[in-house]
């Protein structure tokens, strides 16, 4: 695939080959977003960023990586804010924003709609999120994040065994997860839902049709034992048909550390999109496991500005003069590690 000028609306976009181009782009990243250089490659250009969605992660770090390339960022997160809100449509609103920007990126609740809005738009557009459909640029991050975390344990993505835990149905990040993972070798998926939220089985039949092994499981301590990674996702209240129906799926799934030493291998790495749930009755992922090494949710989130810088500097075309004039920085900066 090239990525210059093009949309990025769906994992399925992606070969192998074209993720592998990706990430090595994101290790170029590493100087910059650990603030020891800086590169001005995209100075002069634009990012509209529009979520109209609940974002923290996201918005920020996709804007934070188009600064840290040089870029500026105008940001919406608010439907009223905007001429949506007296009746215009995605078309128009895109078709104008186009004129003042030099790429995208939008969430919006209703799935197909960051495609829709995509058609009408005169430059690039990155999903961000599109309700329970797709989230494009997490499972890359993700996937980036097995990858050094497997790296570290002397092994690649190949054969990989990992537990999608929690809600799968309505789990953006896991469908676009799934995905890129089916485009390597040999997974097992284990896919551990309570009854009802269980992964469509469209998906499991394609992984299964690509050869992998998938074992749809409703006993939580059964399917994250025997893993590399169990990677535990919120239940998505907010994309229930009630809040009562959301309620009876909340706490029933809880991994914390007295489970995670009883039921995982010791090294089983454990990840999360974020945000998890820490409200009492439900806490998907204990606070009592941040103490664990094995906790990657905040290498995850770190590994997201340099995936997204690749992002960016691959569709718009800079990849190869990232380093060109760039200097080195001459305030304090904290020491960031990965670990
Ligand atoms: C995820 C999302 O918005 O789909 N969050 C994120 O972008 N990191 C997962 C979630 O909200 O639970």
């Amino acid at each position: 695939m090239d990525f210059v000028g093009q949309h990025i609306l769906s994992v399925d976009q992606f070969e192998r080959i074209d993720i592998e181009r990706l990430f090595d782009v994101a290790d170029e990243m590493e100087p910059y977003a650990r603030r020891t250089r800086i590169t001005r490659v995209l100075e002069g250009a634009i990012l509209s960023s529009m979520f109209f969605e609940p974002s923290t992660r996201t918005r920020i770090s996709f804007g934070c990586a188009f600064n840290l390339l040089g870029g500026e960022v105008r940001e919406t997160t608010e439907v009223k804010a905007l001429s949506l809100a007296k009746g215009e449509s995605l078309h128009d609103t895109a078709r104008v924003l186009s004129g003042y920007s030099d790429i995208i990126v939008m969430r919006h609740p209703r799935a197909g709609s960051v495609s829709e809005f995509a058609q009408a738009s005169r430059v690039p557009v990155i999903n961000g999120g599109d309700g329970p459909n797709e989230h494009p640029s997490q499972a890359l991050l993700d996937l980036y994040t097995i990858r050094k975390e497997m790296h570290e344990q002397g092994r690649g993505i190949d054969e990989l065994r990992i537990a999608l835990v929690g809600d799968l149905k309505y789990g953006r990040a896991v469908h676009s997860l799934c995905k890129v993972l089916g485009l390597f070798r040999s997974i097992t998926f284990q896919l551990v839902s309570p009854p009802g939220l269980e992964l469509a089985d469209d998906l499991a039949d394609v992984l299964r049709a690509r050869g992998h092994r998938v074992n749809v499981i409703h006993d939580m301590e059964a399917g994250i034992s025997h893993v590399d990674i169990v990677y535990v996702t919120r239940t998505q209240e907010e994309r229930f048909p009630s809040p009562e129906a959301a309620r009876r799926y909340r706490g029933l799934f809880r991994l914390n550390q007295a489970v995670y030493t009883e039921h995982c291998e010791p090294n089983t790495v454990i990840m999360h999109p974020m945000p998890r749930d820490s409200r009492r009755q439900a806490r998907e992922l204990d606070e009592d496991l941040d103490a664990n090494p094995n906790l990657a949710i905040f290498r995850q989130t770190d590994n997201g500005v340099l995936l997204r810088m690749a992002l960016f500097a691959m569709v718009l075309d800079v990849a190869d003069r990232v380093h060109v004039g760039a200097q080195a920085v001459h305030w304090y900066t904290a020491r960031r590690t990965p670990r």
